[in-house]
């Protein structure tokens, strides 16, 4: 017996948001088909569309190490083949390493007869984030597993929370053409912040997640600045102070790093202005010889 699962693409942040705010992009994604053998113990039987980058080790690979999370949770060795199918690049910002957590773990879930409720599969997938980029964050595969606008108030225990989105707010990513590891882009980061940008920082998550509530498309523009982690991640991204301006001009609320970069996302209410902000977006890369996707969703 086997099954298939699909988990999507995510922006984690949100520019305010670092390690606390994500929503899934329903349309893009990775692909994981789980089938049962009779021998007990994981294995990685193919991976595709990944150029060959991802492990195959148990120990290794995403889609394996929630798998054999949640095996000990479970209590019983059960023997499974794992199939990957990447949709999403790597490197990107996008949530890639998370969306391949998610899916392995609802495909092996149903597998089992899913003994797990969706959010009881959250802690196995952060295990999963971990080994990939040597961190435990839960902003790429909290929207990707549980759905919507996420924020995690807590780790310790985990609580979280969804929000209300407003009717009409958008998203649209820009996605050069490199890779940015997690674990590099999380290295730049300082260990400790000023007070000063502790306030600056609060005030903005909660303008933000209060301009969700009341709709305020303005309140959530004015919301949209980061002090923690994108100076510092900026320069590993070409043209991102250019980028902001011309999007800005064309009628963006706000833009940031998706996740840890370089994927760019810009938020805009309605989508009459995502035209020009792409074109915007693709003339300044083409400027520094970048080529990039763009790709544009409701959220
Ligand atoms: N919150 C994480 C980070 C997301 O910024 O490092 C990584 O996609």
């Amino acid at each position: 017996r086997s099954v298939k699962a699909f988990a999507p693409a995510t922006v984690a942040n949100v520019s305010c948001g670092f390690d606390i705010l994500g929503f899934p992009i329903d349309a893009m994604g990775d692909y994981v088909e789980v089938t049962r053998r009779d021998r007990p113990g994981l294995r990685v039987v193919s991976i595709e569309d990944d150029g060959g980058k991802l492990p195959w080790e148990v120990e290794k690979n995403t889609c394996a190490v929630a798998i054999q999370a949640m095996l000990e949770s479970y209590g019983k060795q059960v023997g499974m083949d794992i199939a990957l199918r990447k949709g999403l690049p790597l490197g990107s910002g996008m949530g890639s390493s998370a969306a391949s957590a998610v899916a392995a773990l609802v495909a092996a879930n149903r597998l089992l007869g899913d003994p797990f409720e969706r959010k009881d599969l959250l802690p196995f997938a952060i295990v999963a984030e971990k080994a990939a980029c040597g961190a435990g964050h839960a902003d790429n595969v909290a929207p990707s597993l549980l759905g919507g606008f996420v924020l995690i108030r807590d780790y310790h225990p985990l609580d979280v929370i969804k929000l209300h989105v407003p009717k009409g707010l958008y998203c649209t990513l820009l996605h050069p053409h490199f890779e940015l590891n997690t674990s590099d882009s999380r290295s730049v980061l300082r260990d400790s912040i000023p007070l000063k940008h502790s306030t600056i920082q609060s005030g903005n998550v909660a303008g933000f997640v209060s301009g969700l509530y009341q709709e305020d498309f303005e309140l959530i523009s004015r919301s949209m600045r980061d002090v923690i982690a994108e100076p510092y991640r900026a320069v590993l991204i070409p043209g991102f102070y250019e980028v902001r301006e011309s999007l800005k001009a064309a009628g963006a609320l706000g833009m940031g790093i998706s996740g840890s970069g370089p994927t760019l996302f810009a938020l805009s209410k309605g989508s009459e202005q995502t035209a020009a902000m792409a074109k915007a977006a693709e003339e300044i890369y083409e400027g520094i010889g970048l080529g990039v996707d763009v790709y544009f969703s409701a959220i």
